[in-house]
């Protein structure tokens, strides 16, 4: 077993450096390949998607400090750590489910969106197959997302289990964006069968954006 696959590396590295969940890591490794957030991020827009406890939606207020951000999870965000960036006037949270139509025209309402981000995953249930297909659904709406709410140019991060339908999504996302490719972050425990999609520099107009 490495060191980056005991336990708790993960979550007591999290805890030192002040953020709610392990899952920050995931996001910084994407930053460094992606380049996905920038100091002076001001007057980009960002979705995250199933943003609870809030480590994705911290580090990207932390290293973009004007960015404007949209969270949106069904339970709420950790407080414990966000030392007032969560009541910024540039960030606002909805808590609600991400296919609920009322949640996706508040979403709409807030974009275009330079970078769409979905960390979103079911509670599993611990049956694979079903894992694997709630876990596409979210992806698929994230995707959805994508298409209808992001500029020309913005960028789509979103999580999948893999397995099932998830190599035809990342075909879908090769014909949206012009680069699209599946990025697995050391920071997954190695046991897990989830990786992230990467869409990069969305081709635009693919839908109506009222659609
Ligand atoms: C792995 S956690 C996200 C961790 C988060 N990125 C962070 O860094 O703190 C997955 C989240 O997806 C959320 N989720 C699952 N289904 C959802 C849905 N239909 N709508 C909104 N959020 C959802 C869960 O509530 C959970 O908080």
């Amino acid at each position: 077993m490495g060191s980056y696959d005991k336990p708790d590396f993960w979550s007591q590295k999290a805890q030192k450096e002040a953020y709610p969940a392990r899952s920050v890591y995931k996001l910084k490794e994407m930053d460094e390949k992606f380049s996905l957030f920038r100091p002076s991020g001001g007057g980009r827009k960002v979705l995250d998607l199933g943003a609870a406890p809030g480590s994705w939606s911290l580090y990207a207020l932390r290293k973009s400090p004007a960015l404007d951000l949209t969270a949106v999870d069904l339970s709420p965000l950790s407080r414990d750590f966000d030392r007032g960036l969560f009541e910024g006037e540039n960030f606002s949270f909805l808590q609600g489910d991400m296919t609920d139509p009322g949640i996706r025209e508040a979403i709409r309402a807030r974009g275009p969106f330079d970078l769409v981000m979905s960390d979103a995953a079911p509670a599993t249930s611990g049956n694979r197959s079903l894992d694997t297909l709630r876990s596409l659904a979210l992806a698929e709406t994230a995707l959805d997302y994508g298409e209808r709410f992001l500029r020309g140019g913005g960028t789509l991060i979103l999580k999948i289990f893999q397995g099932g339908q998830s190599a035809a999504l990342l075909k879908r996302i090769q014909r949206s964006f012009e680069s699209a490719k599946a990025f697995k972050p050391q920071a997954c425990r190695s046991n897990s069968f989830e990786t992230y999609f990467v869409g990069m520099k969305f081709k635009a107009a693919v839908l109506p954006k009222d659609a």
